[in-house]
């Protein structure tokens, strides 16, 4: 990025940077990688440009379905221009089929397709761990009105819809995934952040075996290797797809 832009906010795998309008962000996907609350660090070349791409991608399929997002436009092959949005502090994680920090915390068996959709929400806090928080924890720190919720509910529910069957045609099983909501500057609800392998978990439906073969961040999360090798897979599918 040249010097004209100045850095915003540094994320754990996104640069933000000023944009010549004000109403407007750049953000740069870095290639560094964290898991467990950055306990677990690494880099991977390219997958900044390869979640760019495909977050990209997913998003002018959700805007083109009228879900609103701050997505504009893809500036080059790892920043994006993006509506500047003031983040809501909460992480929706939606599932669909039980894994990971799901199945850790309760005794339901990991794998187990859920009849339907989990909306699990976080408090986004780094220094608290993104701990699982209640509607009623919410309302009682003013974060969003229970209505705003709903609005939120209600869109992640449908991106749900959309995004299952979009990665079902290129042979993918959306387990479960993460969003981020904020306000634009006309005080509009958004989808923010990104959508891409490092925050939802996809499985291969290429393959004849009941095994779990994981093309998103769980290959770095559980240690699997080939995380560009999975993400450039998704990138591939994506491409011949659309
Ligand atoms: P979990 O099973 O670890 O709770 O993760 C559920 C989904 O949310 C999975 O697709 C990964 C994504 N996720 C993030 O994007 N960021 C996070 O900080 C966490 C914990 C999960
Ligand atoms: N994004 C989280 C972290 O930074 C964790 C995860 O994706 O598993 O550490």
């Amino acid at each position: 990025m040249n010097n004209e832009h100045e850095l915003i906010y540094e994320g754990k795998a996104k640069k933000v940077f000023s944009h010549d309008d004000a109403d407007k962000v750049i953000i740069e996907f870095k290639d560094d990688a964290t898991a467990f609350n950055a306990l677990k660090k690494a880099k991977f070349e390219g997958k900044g440009k390869l979640n760019c791409l495909i977050s990209s991608r997913i998003f002018e399929i959700l805007k083109n379905e009228n879900i609103p997002t701050h997505f504009i436009a893809l500036k080059n092959e790892n920043t994006i221009i993006a509506q500047k949005i003031k983040i809501i502090p909460l992480e929706i994680v939606l599932r669909n089929t039980a894994y990971g920090s799901l199945c850790r915390q309760t005794t339901i068996r990991s794998g187990t397709d859920l009849v339907k959709p989990l909306i699990d929400i976080y408090l986004k806090n780094d220094e608290l761990n993104d701990p699982l928080i209640t509607k009623d924890r919410i309302e009682l720190m003013n974060i969003i009105s229970s209505k705003e919720l709903d609005l939120i509910i209600g869109l992640t529910l449908k991106i749900n819809v959309i995004l299952k069957n979009f990665f079902k045609n290129i042979q993918l099983k959306l387990v479960d995934f993460k969003l981020e909501f904020g306000y634009d500057f006309q005080n509009n609800m958004v989808l923010g952040d990104e959508i891409s392998p490092d925050n939802c978990r996809l499985w291969d439906l290429n393959q004849n075996s009941d095994t779990i073969v994981s093309l998103d961040k769980d290959r770095f999360r559980n240690d699997l290797g080939g995380l560009i090798e999975a993400y450039s897979e998704i990138n591939r599918r994506i491409n011949d797809f659309i």
